[in-house]
This record gives structure tokens, sequence and C-alpha cells, in this order.
């Protein structure tokens, strides 16, 4: 099953795509994610994309068509995948329809997740990320059971850099304007499904599972 997940920055693309997952087996690639993991690592992928971030801006699409198209040839992708955060523009959807006809694929679905852009602001700034699993916290909608420290591994919750209220501003700017063309790309193939994200975690992720369970 491929399926990608489109929504605004907050929305919820990650917190539902670590457990979908685990449901589905498949692995979920989110270039937002690669990219911070290539600063933390100093390569020169990370310098290149660093400066975009900080600034709340995409990175270049040949940068991230590439780091894609690399991780899709994996063969723990021959089994499907969650593309999370890709694509983001529309010369990155067309990058993606060419790899996939490389590879015989195709995409299944692609989940919208609709969260009003006010209330964005709040998920962003209050968000908190374990430095060693990556699992994701909200220090009002989804706290850790003990303040700083992560429920799976113990480890400590940091902020993202790119989540502070000016960055986040010109992210939702940014990705307002990107993700029409695209959702309207995908919607003339049939494959866009609606999802309320405004509702609690659980709820959000039921009415997910419930998509694709009927696609799979
Ligand atoms: P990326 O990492 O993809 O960030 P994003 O799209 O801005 O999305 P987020 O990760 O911020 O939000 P999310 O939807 O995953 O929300 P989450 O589940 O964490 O991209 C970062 C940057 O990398 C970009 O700005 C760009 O520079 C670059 N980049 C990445 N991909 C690119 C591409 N394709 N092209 C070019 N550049 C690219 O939830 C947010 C918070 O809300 C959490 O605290 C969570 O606990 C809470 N929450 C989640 N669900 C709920 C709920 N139902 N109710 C209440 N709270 C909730
Ligand atoms: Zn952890």
């Amino acid at each position: 099953m491929q399926v990608i997940f489109m929504g605004l920055p907050g929305a919820g693309k990650g917190t539902q795509a670590e457990r979908i997952v685990s449901e589905f087996g498949i692995p979920h690639i989110s270039t937002g994610d690669m990219f911070r993991a290539a600063i933390a690592e100093q390569t020169e992928l990370g310098m290149k994309a660093k400066s975009f971030m900080d600034q709340g801006q995409l990175v270049p699409d040949e940068v991230t068509i590439g780091i894609v198209r690399e991780r899709l040839q994996k063969s723990d992708c021959e089994k499907g995948f969650l593309l999370d955060g890709f694509p983001r523009t529309l010369a990155q959807a067309e990058a993606l329809d060419a790899m996939l006809s490389e590879l015989g694929r195709n995409i299944d679905v692609v989940v919208n997740l609709h969260v009003a852009k006010e209330n964005l602001l709040a998920r962003l700034t209050g968000r908190r990320i374990c430095k060693s699993c990556g699992a994701t916290y909200h220090v009002v909608f989804n706290p850790p059971t003990t303040e700083g420290a992560c429920d799976k591994c113990g480890g400590e919750l940091y902020q993202r850099s790119d989540d502070t209220e000016d960055v986040v501003a010109t992210r939702l700017d940014v990705n307002i304007k990107q993700s029409e063309p695209i959702l309207a790309y995908y919607a003339e193939k049939g494959l866009v499904r609606e999802v309320e994200g405004e509702q609690p975690i659980d709820e959000v992720y039921e009415q997910i599972s419930s998509i694709l369970r009927g696609v799979e």
C-alpha cells in the first residue's frame, strides 16, 4: 500500500504516521525527519537544508526529490510506504509519479488531515519531541507522564528550532500556498480522502485506519 499524508504543519501527520506504520507494517518516509537527521549528522545534505528550514521555507525541489528517489529504492519499500510531508510542490508530485512508474507502483490514497489554521500555532509551539526515539508530545494536548521525559524510552524532550512563533507563521503561509495545487492534482485522480484532524488523537487515528483498511 502506497499512502501520502497531506496537511498543514501541525495537522498531526507525524503523530498519526507513527501509529499507522506500526499497524500496517510499512515504512514511514518523512522528508522533514530525513533533513533533521542529516542536520544532526552535519552532512552536506544537512548543511543545504538547514538554512531553508530555519526560515520556514521549502528545501529546493532537486535536493528533496533526490533524497526521496534514493529512499524509495530501499528494499523495505517493496511492501509499500507512507509518505509524510512529500510531495509539497507540483514538481515533486510529478517527479514522484515518474519514480513510481519506474518501480511499477502507484499511489493508493492521499489522506488530507484538515485542521483550521488558527489552531495550528498552539499545536506547533507546544510540541515536544523525544531526542532518543523521536516520539511526539504536546505540553497541553498530549503531555508525557513525567514532564520533559519520554513515556516510551525515558529520553529527553526538546523543541524543534522551527517551532517558534515567527518561523511557524512563515511555514503556514508557504504551505497554504503550495498545498492547494497538489490537492487539486490528486483530487483529479480521485485519490484524496479528507480527514477531520481536530478531534482527539485516537479518533483521528480511527478515521485514518478505517480508510486504509478499505484500500488494503
Ligand atoms: P516537516 O518536518 O514535514 O514539518 P511540517 O509539515 O511543517 O509538519 P510538522 O512535522 O510540523 O507537523 P505534523 O503534521 O507532523 O504534526 P505533528 O503530528 O507533529 O518539515 C519541516 C521543514 O522541512 C519544512 O518547513 C521544509 O523546510 C522542509 N521540508 C520537509 N519536507 C519538504 C519537502 N517535501 N519539500 C521541501 N522542503 C521540505 O503534531 C503537531 C503537534 O500537535 C504535536 O505536539 C502533537 O502532539 C499535537 N497533536 C497532533 N494531533 C493532535 C490532535 N488530534 N489534537 C491535539 N493535538 C494534536
Ligand atoms: Zn523516546
